[in-house]
């Protein structure tokens, strides 16, 4: 009797986390809030004379700053990759970092010719620190590989070097926000540089939202565009593809779109 009031016990207070919101666990193991921590049972040691009459110092309130221009001056200050990916890990003003358990920087190939932004990590990427590698990530390698190309591959001119607006996962998945993407977009932009890739594929409106400043990737893909100073194709996320399945015949006039471009014919 005790053993199945525990269990609608547990799953009473299993089903009010989900409706909190928590769907998921992000440590291996559960941690008691409520435990008091030794130091504080710890006896108190006996209060020092005061050594001096000096009052204690006012705390002074920190002062203001742009999230915005303190990504700038970070992203610019930095010389190459391994040194952007150490900035946007230092960068304290985005708080999807506090839940996320890894930053997602790149995947592929840095000498490829052409340079794929997604959104955000989603739950495997998150758990991998890889962007792409979950479903919408599987059929990304499989409509590469229908235009002779792979994230991995050697030849520059058969790889793809892949990467998110936002290095850290949103919490369910939610759709970044403005705050969000204009305070990393300097990040973006210096990764870019740093890559220095021919041709820039934007994928969704998150990452179109970054690169043009412009959402609608019904309207917007296929047509070569300029983003990050380059052309730029908007193409359906694979995401959506997944949902919208009758939207691959676009997928796929797009991306024979990219290898006639590659080819030297669009
Ligand atoms: N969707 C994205 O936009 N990026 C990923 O890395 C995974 C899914």
């Amino acid at each position: 009797m005790e053993s199945e009031l525990s269990y609608h016990a547990a799953r009473a207070l299993l089903e009010w986390h989900i409706e909190l919101g928590a769907t998921e666990a992000i440590g291996d193991l559960p941690v008691n809030r409520y435990e008091i921590p030794a130091a504080a049972l710890a006896p108190k040691p006996a209060p020092v004379e005061a050594q001096s009459t000096a009052a204690p110092p006012i705390p002074q309130p920190m002062p203001e700053v742009d999230p915005v221009d303190v990504a700038r001056a970070a992203a610019a200050d930095a010389p190459d990759l391994r040194a952007l990916e150490a900035a946007m890990a230092d960068y304290p003003h985005c708080d999807l970092k506090m839940g996320a358990r890894n930053l997602v920087f790149f995947d592929g190939n840095p000498a490829a010719r052409v340079m794929i932004i997604g959104e955000a990590p989603g739950r495997d990427e998150d758990m991998q620190g890889k962007p792409f590698v979950g479903r919408a990530g599987q059929l990304l390698d499989r409509m590469l590989a229908a235009i002779g190309m792979a994230r991995h591959a050697d030849d520059p001119a058969r790889a793809v070097y892949i990467t998110n607006v936002l290095p850290w996962r949103p919490p369910q998945n939610r759709d970044p926000t403005p705050e969000e993407i204009a305070m990393l977009l300097p990040f973006v932009q210096r990764h870019v540089e740093l890559v220095d890739p021919e041709l820039v594929v934007l994928m969704g409106n998150t990452s179109c939202q970054a690169g043009l400043g412009r959402r609608g990737i019904t309207r917007l893909r296929g047509t070569w565009t300029q983003a990050y100073g380059r052309p730029a194709l908007p193409m359906f996320h694979p995401a959506g593809l997944l949902r919208n399945p009758h939207n691959k015949r676009h997928a796929w006039a797009d991306l024979l779109e990219l290898q006639a471009r590659l080819e030297g014919e669009a």
